[in-house]
């Protein structure tokens, strides 16, 4: 199981260290999330703010975007040093022309889905992606509870394409972790449990 912590929640006025200091401390991707209050109820930063801190970590830069109509933006999200990005499935007509552009690019393409949203939209696409993104609370905001009831999705997931990363992310903490771990996650974002840890190294150690 891979650690992705989410640097929502981590304090915007030092973002570049609070990389450096989440590298060192045994994070295995930076997970990013744009939002541009309109697919969601929230506006964060974008891609000039990603090249910006991209130097202060090796490891790879797992951008989530939670914006309308990605294609136009993929881009720029490349250029800027994503590896790999995830984009919704409800905020996008043109998925299979999503996906082969952020290939085109040179990033590593995966698709998102919302709680409400049901699995199977995303099966005719299994066999391009990288990675599903299935949504443990609702997107726009950090430090909301954990729903355990989206497991199920990572189970269809798994039985459908053994090989495909599963990434849930949202109130994962330690007393959570464990449900994905049994259904089967391999990566768990983490914001809030994370940098908000007194300690983040030994808080990456014990999830
Ligand atoms: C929510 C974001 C998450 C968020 C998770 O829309 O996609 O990545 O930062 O934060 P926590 O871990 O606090 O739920
Ligand atoms: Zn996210």
């Amino acid at each position: 199981m891979l650690i992705a912590p989410s640097i929502l929640a981590s304090d915007f006025s030092r973002l570049g260290e609070q990389i450096q200091m989440i590298t060192q401390a045994g994070a295995d991707w930076i997970h990013l999330d744009v939002m541009d209050g309109l697919f969601v109820p929230n506006i964060t930063f974008g891609a000039p703010v990603i090249k910006a801190v991209k130097p202060y970590s090796d490891l790879p830069f797992d951008v989530h975007l939670m914006i309308q109509n990605p294609k136009r933006y993929i881009e720029d999200f490349c250029k800027a040093g994503a590896d790999i990005i995830s984009f919704h499935v409800e905020a996008e007509e043109d998925v299979t022309g999503t996906i082969e552009k952020i290939v085109a690019c040179g990033a590593k393409p995966a698709l998102a889905v919302k709680p409400n949203t049901s699995v199977e939209t995303v099966f005719p696409y299994l066999d391009k992606l990288y990675m599903v993104l299935v949504m443990t609370v609702e997107p726009g905001f950090g430090g909301q509870k954990y729903m355990a009831d989206m497991m199920p999705k990572v189970g269809q997931l798994k039985q459908k394409a053994p090989h495909l990363l599963v990434q849930v992310d949202g109130g994962i903490g330690v007393d959570t972790i464990a449900s994905s771990a049994k259904a089967g996650v391999d990566i768990c974002v983490a914001g809030t449990s994370v940098f908000r840890a007194s300690c983040p190294k030994q808080m990456i150690a014990d999830l």
